[in-house]
């Protein structure tokens, strides 16, 4: 028995030790090391690649053969599901027209149950013929369970984040091999716009567009990624103008996705080379316009950090290329995810009066966005470019608001909060809301001399006496006291 289990063990050692060794190391932590001599892929799958090379544009049934049907995929969801039940919890947000299961993998260390941590969700195959994303999603949620007992990404994601995958959510354009769903609408116009009244009718909206809205409406996600294929860039909002023009249009927290965007692309294989894209990152709006996006309305309407990933210039690559892509794709795909508890200023919101957690919000001073708390515990994620300093305020209806100065640096910062009550003395009269620590802006002083001179002045001048007479009662306790000690 116990050399049956000494020989198992060697062995793990063994498959440990091959496992980390073949591991590239060309695309860790932003390097642009080109590939090592002697590492090609293409040598594992064969040269059967070649054959399909000159069908790019025509999806034959050659091309399509290497990636997993629908049903593949749902196997292969379920399959993880089991074989990484420890770490992962399977649901589905909807069904798309044809009543395909839109799957969603949930990694996490308490999957299913909410926790004071921020959550990320990836989609995939948003466009029917760029398939590239569906297949990397498995291969991402296959490699955390299989590494994160050891890798320290991987373990940083399943213990602090809440990882949401969902490799598919046009099943039905993939299986028609075209961009649009069943009915034959692109999905990534079909989300309410900010500029332009459209797909503002909810029972015309595809199921697969709403099974997105209600999902947010449930899951309270700090970031996201979608993934696409065509080109080698990551795009960030807004992703339209106002007057349709191609111009670069700022979204408040245009710093912030900037360098959302470029953890991505400096942690990928070459994207951040790219001639046409500089650091491979690009506004939505200066690249082209496009209205009705899910970019947008995520970071609008569910408070949501959506970035837009093209990662492969060709949306259809044949399947043996698809190792590959992954390897470009991991370090990437990993970082952005492990961002979101790296970077940016976290904590939680608290009463004063008890220390129970308050579902407010966090605004930073200058930046026209709100971000909110979770639900149960209270908890706020801000992401924020590094290398600034910050006016961070917390809001709760009913409290004090409170704000502080920080300067954030590369690493994330812990910031709690704990607010005062609002103390209503009687109806149409309370306390200044603003409570500053850091600069102290005029405007709360001139509302405490309002609020001393106005319908209260009774009331405080009633105190002033009490506290005079408490005084002057204490000044004589101590005189008679200091005496005593004089004279023992
Ligand atoms: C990135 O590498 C791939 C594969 O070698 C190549 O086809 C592509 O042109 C490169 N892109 C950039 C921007 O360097
Ligand atoms: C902040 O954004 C909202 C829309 O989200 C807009 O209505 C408002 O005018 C903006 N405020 C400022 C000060 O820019
Ligand atoms: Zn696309």
């Amino acid at each position: 028995m116990i050399t049956r289990m000494k020989l198992l063990f060697a062995l793990l050692i063994v498959s440990l030790t091959l496992s980390s060794s073949l591991r590239p190391t060309f695309a860790r932590g932003g390097q642009h090391a080109p590939l090592p001599s002697g590492f090609e892929y293409s040598s594992y799958v064969g040269s059967a690649r070649h054959l399909f090379e000159e069908n790019r544009s025509y999806i034959s049934d050659e091309v399509a053969q290497g990636y997993m049907t629908n049903s593949d995929l749902e196997k292969a969801v379920k399959a993880f599901g089991q074989r990484c039940s420890n770490i992962s919890r399977i649901y589905s947000i909807g069904k798309s027209v044809n009543g395909v299961p839109l799957w969603v993998i949930e990694i996490s260390d308490k999957p299913g149950e909410e926790e004071a941590e921020p959550a990320f969700k990836y989609i995939g195959n948003v466009h029917g013929d760029e398939p590239v994303g569906r297949e990397l999603l498995l291969f991402l949620a296959n490699w955390i369970c299989d590494n994160y007992l050891e890798d320290p990404l991987a373990r940083t994601i399943v213990e602090n984040v809440h990882l949401h995958i969902l490799p598919s959510m046009n099943p039905d354009g993939f299986s028609l091999r075209r961009r649009g769903n069943a009915n034959n609408v692109d999905l990534n116009r079909d989300f309410p716009d900010q500029f332009f009244l459209i797909n503002e009718d909810a029972d015309a909206r595809q199921p697969e567009t709403t099974a997105i809205m209600s999902w947010l409406r449930e899951i309270h996600f700090t970031a996201s990624a979608s993934l696409h294929g065509g080109a080698l860039v990551a795009n960030y909002p807004w992703d339209g103008t106002l007057d349709k023009r191609r111009t670069y249009f700022r979204c408040p927290d245009d710093e912030t996705f900037r360098f959302m965007a470029s953890t991505y692309s400096r942690s990928h294989y070459n994207m951040s080379l790219s001639k046409e894209f500089k650091g491979g990152i690009t506004n939505g709006a200066y690249w082209y316009p496009i209205y009705g996006g899910m970019q947008d309305w995520n970071y609008i309407h569910g408070g949501c950090f959506e970035l837009t990933l093209e990662i492969s210039d060709n949306k259809w690559p044949s399947a043996n290329e698809l190792p590959t892509l992954w390897e470009y794709n991991k370090m990437s795909m990993l970082n952005l995810v492990a961002s979101l508890v790296k970077t940016g200023v976290h904590g939680r919101i608290f009463s004063s009066e008890g220390g129970r957690p308050l579902r407010g919000s966090i605004t930073i001073k200058g930046i026209n966005h709100t971000v909110k708390a979770g639900r149960t515990f209270a908890d706020y994620h801000r992401l924020l470019a590094p290398g600034g300093r910050y006016e961070v305020m917390a809001n709760v209806a009913g409290y004090k608001s409170r704000n502080t100065c920080i300067w954030l640096e590369e690493a994330a910062m812990t910031l709690d909060f704990v607010l005062d009550p609002e103390v209503t003395l009687n109806k149409g009269g309370s306390l200044p809301r603003s409570d500053c620590e850091c600069d102290c802006g005029n405007t709360s002083k001139l509302e405490f001399v309002d609020f001393i001179w106005g319908s209260h002045l009774g009331v405080f001048v009633i105190l002033i006496a009490v506290v005079g007479f408490l005084y002057l009662l204490l000044l004589r306790r101590r005189n008679i006291n200091l005496s005593k000690h004089r004279h023992p």
